[in-house]
């Protein structure tokens, strides 16, 4: 294990990220003993606060945000002793050297964990640096929004690049810290049962599903500029195809993992011109019933008319030999049916069915990844019901279950930012996206884009809490292929 950084840096301290996720994140790695002794986090944000004023902000936050068998007040205490704040306007690089200031002794190593509004990435960077803020032993997190398109993208992917070079240089995509998204690699490469049938000549097709039931959530502003495609396919869901579809990397460690999963990003076919209108589906919520409340459809919730999707559904392919010819069909929306984020691996059906003739009928095998809300790998095969098997036989699909919550029940469930800031903290970036990664899933999302504007492609109406709009469902059962619901 690497030498953990004496001091952590937050920007957006008082922002919802920090609130809901940073801080309890931070708390129950503090808790656990986890956090070097002497870590001070420094919070910045725009907003005066005085180091009590933060203190409290950040008690109130894990007193909401933390389940009560976790509230331990002497940890909170103590925790709370970490913190100081400073006040920062990103844009001014005058304020940089009190920033510096406050944080006192850097020798030991600083982490920054940077959220901000894309038009703030550059000043910050540059102030960081005016201020001896990017030295060699500071290494820096990035949250998304990390631009909009390739070119954005680019732009502030060389602005952090011109400070920190991309060994100190942290990508945050919160699914990677998820443990059942890290159990995908667990179960292809700890296991030899799965990887001799993972390919074309084994699987009939693989879905991703990830679907919500909030809907804008206060988040307008942000999510209207970017919709669907770009707030949940171009990062979490590539980064669980390029987990399913990658070849086994020679070793866990951040090169061997990410220069497979790169590959893959870069074998997406490209799905460009009239063709983004055959092979992706998008909608837009409207008015409903979600988890059994009433809810408004987006445009009332946003006070105006939109195009912005909040459903997209694609049908992707991998181009190379592994998966020549084997669909990946992807899809994530709001103020949907559940809550809910698998991926369901479809395997072909036996080449010659000794069943037949008695009657018997055979489905193809089938393994379901459920990474939540529940968490569970749940293979469903064929078995005979017990019986004379008089009429014929009977054949039936069963599970074979593995329930993570119920195998490892004593075992806490973390919060995906408890993995990530450890990891950032220890400079492990294994599970931190590389920038060649987000260039090949921009190049693939900007040219759906760009397909979407020459096929005129409208989101499709759906109502709040159903699987999306219909066209969703034609674009696999022209397949012969049923989303799992
Ligand atoms: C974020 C998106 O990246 O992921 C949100 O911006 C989305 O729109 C969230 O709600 C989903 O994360 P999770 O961990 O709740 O599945």
């Amino acid at each position: 294990m690497r030498q953990p950084f004496g001091k952590l840096l937050l920007f957006g301290a008082t922002g919802d990220l920090s609130q809901r996720m940073l801080i309890p994140s931070l708390y129950g790695l503090h808790a656990d003993g986890l956090l070097p002794q002497d870590l001070t986090i420094t919070g910045t944000a725009r907003s005066t606060l005085s180091d009590a004023e933060f203190r409290d902000f950040a008690a109130k936050a894990l007193d909401t945000h933390l389940p009560e068998d976790r509230k331990d007040a002497g940890a909170i205490a103590a925790f709370l002793d970490r913190l100081q704040y400073q006040q920062l306007d990103a844009s001014d690089l005058g304020g940089y050297a009190a920033l510096a200031e406050k944080l006192g002794d850097i020798s030991n190593g600083l982490a920054i964990f940077l959220s901000t509004a894309p038009k703030f990435f550059e000043p910050t960077i540059k102030g960081l640096a005016s201020a001896g803020l990017a030295g060699s032993n500071v290494r820096i997190g990035l949250e998304k929004p990390l631009g909009t398109d390739l070119p954005t993208s680019r732009e502030i992917n060389d602005a952090v690049a011109s400070v920190f070079p991309e060994e100190r240089t942290f990508r945050i995509d919160h699914y990677l810290g998820k443990e059942t998204v890290q159990n995908i690699l667990a179960l292809r490469f700890g296991n030899s049962l799965f990887e001799p049938i993972w390919n074309a000549a084994g699987i009939d097709h693989v879905q991703i599903t990830v679907s919500e039931t909030v809907g804008l959530e206060g988040r307008a502003g942000y999510y209207d500029e970017v919709g669907a495609l770009r707030d949940m396919v171009q990062n979490h869901i590539l980064q669980l195809l390029a987990l399913i579809a990658m070849e086994p990397p020679a070793r866990f460690d951040g090169t061997s993992i990410r220069d497979e999963k790169v590959k893959v990003l870069r074998s997406l076919r490209p799905i460009a011109g009239r063709e983004a209108g055959d092979l992706t589906v998008t909608g837009q919520y409207t008015g409903g019933a979600s988890t059994g409340k009433i809810v408004a459809g987006y445009a009332e919730e946003l006070g105006k008319d939109s195009r912005a999707e909040t459903f997209v559904a694609i049908k992707a392919h991998v181009d190379n030999w592994r998966w020549q010819g084997v669909p990946f069909y992807l899809r994530t929306g709001k103020r949907m049916t559940e809550r809910r984020s698998e991926i369901v691996v479809q395997f072909k059906p036996v080449p010659h069915s000794i069943f037949a003739e008695r009657g018997g009928v055979l489905q193809s095998n089938t393994l379901i990844i459920r990474i939540q809300p529940e968490e569970y790998v749940r293979l469903l095969v064929m078995a005979k019901e017990p019986g004379l098997d008089r009429e014929g036989v009977r054949l039936r699909e069963v599970p074979l279950n593995l329930s993570l919550e119920h195998e490892f029940a004593g075992t806490r469930r973390r919060i995906a930012y408890e993995r990530l800031l450890l990891d950032l903290l220890e400079g492990d970036p294994t599970l931190f996206v590389r920038r060649d990664e987000v260039e090949a899933q921009w190049t693939w999302i900007d040219a759906i884009r760009a397909g979407w504007e020459t096929a005129d492609v409208k989101p499709k109406p759906y109502a709040a809490g159903t699987w999306g709009p219909s066209a969703a469902i034609a674009l696999t059962e022209r397949d012969g292929v049923t989303w799992n619901e």
